[in-house]
């Protein structure tokens, strides 16, 4: 078995997972994608490989690398596929809609003129989102039509291509916190609350980590939800509205996870890599994302 790691910046989740490997005595290399030059006409050196963990930031260079290495026929984790839908807001969305888990209402606009429409229809407050991003970055709450018209303004002028779209989501009144489970393969391995006084509570925005429980509907909403983006290893974003309804705000695909194996005590890393070897030995795995997953309806519509 020998297992290629795709890496671009070395984070720390990356080193933990180095450390997994080598703890299992694996074969394996990293690969750094920086490097990676494929002649589109030679997949026979990349056949040494059994499977790919990928692990790039770059989520546009991760798609087009997860693309040559799957069409060659080696097993990724995660697919192409999973990462396109992951790492872009509208298509996590539609997938999650598609299979009936609750998320908040969200509606996708392309001028300033039908944003700012959608907007007032919706009703404030509302979040705005850039549809690739993370860490919590370039994301808006919207209060009143002043706001509104001020960040789309901003967006319009200063924005890039991408803030051409415009990705609106209803504002979910959440307690101070919201939750990510990590699911690998069929398994919600693990969760964390992530608690903050400011409404993004991301890690990397200062939000600390405690233990969340894994109750049956936070582990069958977070496999359902990695199964709607057609599975493999990925933390699921939750948020609990103030009534109780728990919907799932967003899905990740090669995530951070340093702050969450303290307070779970679950080797996340260490299942991770079981994970991988077992997508290279051919274990059937759930949701390794070689087919879209079938429709998981779930309880509770839309909120
Ligand atoms: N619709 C929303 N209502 C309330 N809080 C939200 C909403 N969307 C995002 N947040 C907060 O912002 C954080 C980051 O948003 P998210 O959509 O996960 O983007 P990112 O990809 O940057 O993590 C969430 O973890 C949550 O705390
Ligand atoms: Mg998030």
């Amino acid at each position: 078995m020998r297992i290629g790691v795709l890496v671009s910046r070395v984070r720390v989740e990356e080193k933990y997972l180095v450390q997994a490997l080598e703890a299992r005595n694996v074969d394996f290399e990293l690969i750094d994608v920086r490097q990676v030059v494929f002649d589109l006409q030679a997949a026979d050196e990349w056949q040494q490989y059994d499977v790919i963990l990928d692990r790039c930031v770059s989520h546009s260079q991760a798609v087009s690398v997860l693309q040559v290495l799957g069409s060659w026929g080696i097993p990724c984790v995660n697919t192409a596929d999973v990462v396109q839908v992951c790492g872009d807001k509208v298509s996590t969305s539609l997938a999650l809609v598609a299979s009936g888990v609750p998320t908040p209402q969200t509606r996708v606009a392309f001028t300033p003129e039908a944003a700012l429409e959608a907007i007032e229809e919706m009703g404030y407050p509302v979040v705005l989102k850039p549809a690739v991003g993370s860490w919590g970055r370039l994301l808006a709450k919207i209060n009143d039509r002043d706001a509104a018209e001020a960040i789309i303004e901003h967006k319009s002028t200063l924005g890039s291509y991408q803030h051409s779209i415009f990705y609106i989501q209803q504002y979910i009144d959440k307690p101070g916190q919201d939750i990510r489970t990590f699911v690998v393969g069929d398994e919600t391995i693990c969760g964390i609350t992530r608690t903050s006084a400011h409404w993004i509570t991301n890690t990397a925005r200062g939000g600390q980590s405690g233990v969340c429980p894994i109750t049956p509907e936070i582990d069958r909403l977070s496999r359902a939800a990695a199964q709607a983006v057609g599975g493999g290893v990925v933390a699921v974003d939750l948020m609990e509205t103030r009534d109780g309804q728990m919907l799932v705000n967003e899905v990740n695909h090669t995530m951070e996870f340093r702050n969450s194996i303290e307070p779970t005590g679950v080797d996340i890393p260490g299942k991770i890599i079981d994970y991988v070897f077992q997508v290279g030995e051919g274990v059937p795995v759930g949701g390794n994302g070689r087919a879209r997953a079938e429709v998981t309806t779930v309880a509770g519509g839309q909120a």
